[in-house]
């Protein structure tokens, strides 16, 4: 077996790596420096003298077996771990050379985004995994897998984009309009419009968070026709106007404009849970009132709001007797959240 000589930027990254490693472990470092302080072994005699014997014995092997200089820095750390704590605690000594990662290490983020992909992928019939990357505007926190940008918040949007596709049946070329209640800076939104060419989204929400989807949205896709707040005053009243746009935004009073029976999904994502009980009834009158098709909403399953004095859990959302609820669920992601899709049948 032959190998080739190391190249410059792969010493670069090896030398990184060894930082990376000191810095994170230095806690641990220290612990065992100062352990070690002691004047005697923390390992019980039989251990010491079982010890003693292999170490003996090793070092009459076939030089073959020695250890390489990288284990030899490691087994030289291990001998101060035996003397200065012995096995206690081993799993978070040893075990950070073995296959224990701890809590906060950057490969245990990275191997998130790679068990949540490789999840998502048995569902990505339209893969868009393949060919949607999280964008660099706004600098988020991503990991590179399969040459490709991936974030939580990217995959937890295409996670929902299958929650809806898969319960509602919908075609990648349908006109369908949606309406997300509170979308923060435009997430999922950014999914739907690039997913489906002849979607319609609206977003409602408070100013400061409208202001920024506005901006990320608009940024990312100028070509795409957009009505932003103020303008989209005279579209929110107008059927014919608000089919001229691919994008809508607006305040959340102007839910109250759209025309009954305009819109086809009504979502909210992390935000019903976070507002009083007067707002959510107000919320759910008004997507009474629109006669939507659909309704989906995420939200964790029980949150305890102390500010607004309620508690939301995912059973007393006021949903209405005649509304099917067509999928409920925990999040593929996280155990404290469920997700809900109804279906409004049309009132005659
Ligand atoms: C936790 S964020 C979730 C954002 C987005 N859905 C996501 O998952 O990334 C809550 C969102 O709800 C919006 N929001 C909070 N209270 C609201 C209210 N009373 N009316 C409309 N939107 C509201 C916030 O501005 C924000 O966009």
């Amino acid at each position: 077996m032959s190998h080739k000589k190391l190249s410059s930027q792969e010493k670069q990254r090896g030398i990184n790596r060894i930082f990376g490693v000191i810095i994170r472990r230095c806690h641990l470092f220290l612990k065992v420096f100062f352990a070690n302080l002691r004047f005697t072994s923390a390992l019980e005699r039989v251990w010491r003298a079982r010890f003693d014997r292999i170490k003996r014995d090793f070092l009459k092997s076939d030089p073959l077996f020695l250890p390489s200089r990288y284990w030899c820095i490691i087994s030289f750390f291990y001998r101060m771990v035996l003397r200065g704590l012995g096995f206690a605690g081993f799993k978070t000594t040893f075990g950070r050379f073995l296959a224990a990662y701890e809590p906060g290490n950057p490969r245990l983020f990275e191997a998130l985004h790679h068990l949540y992909a490789a999840a998502l992928e048995r569902r990505d019939t339209w893969g868009l995994l393949r060919s949607i990357e999280e964008p660099l505007l706004g600098k988020g926190d991503f990991v590179v897998n399969r040459g490709r940008r991936l974030s939580i918040d990217l995959l937890q949007s295409i996670d929902e984009f299958y929650r809806l596709q898969e319960a509602l049946n919908f075609k990648k070329d349908d006109p369908i309009v949606f309406c997300e209640l509170g979308a923060g800076y435009g997430r999922l939104a950014e999914i739907v419009m690039t997913a489906m060419p002849n979607a319609t989204y609206l977003i409602f929400d408070l100013p400061e968070t409208l202001l920024l989807s506005q901006y990320y949205l608009s940024t990312l896709h100028p070509e795409r026709k957009t009505a932003f707040y103020p303008e989209s005053l005279e579209y929110t009243r107008s059927r014919e106007k608000l089919a001229s746009c691919r994008l809508v935004f607006g305040l959340p009073q102007q839910l109250r404009e759209l025309p009954e029976n305009y819109v086809n999904v009504f979502i909210n994502v992390y935000s019903f849970m976070e507002m009083s009980a007067r707002q959510v009834n107000g919320y759910f009158s008004i997507i009474e009132q629109l006669q939507v098709d659909a309704l989906y909403i995420k939200e964790h399953k029980h949150e305890i709001n102390l500010f607004d004095q309620v508690v939301h859990t995912d059973e007393n959302y006021p949903i209405r007797p005649s509304w099917r609820r067509i999928y409920h669920g925990t999040s593929a992601l996280f155990e404290h959240v469920f997700e809900a899709v109804y279906r409004i049948d049309k009132i005659q």
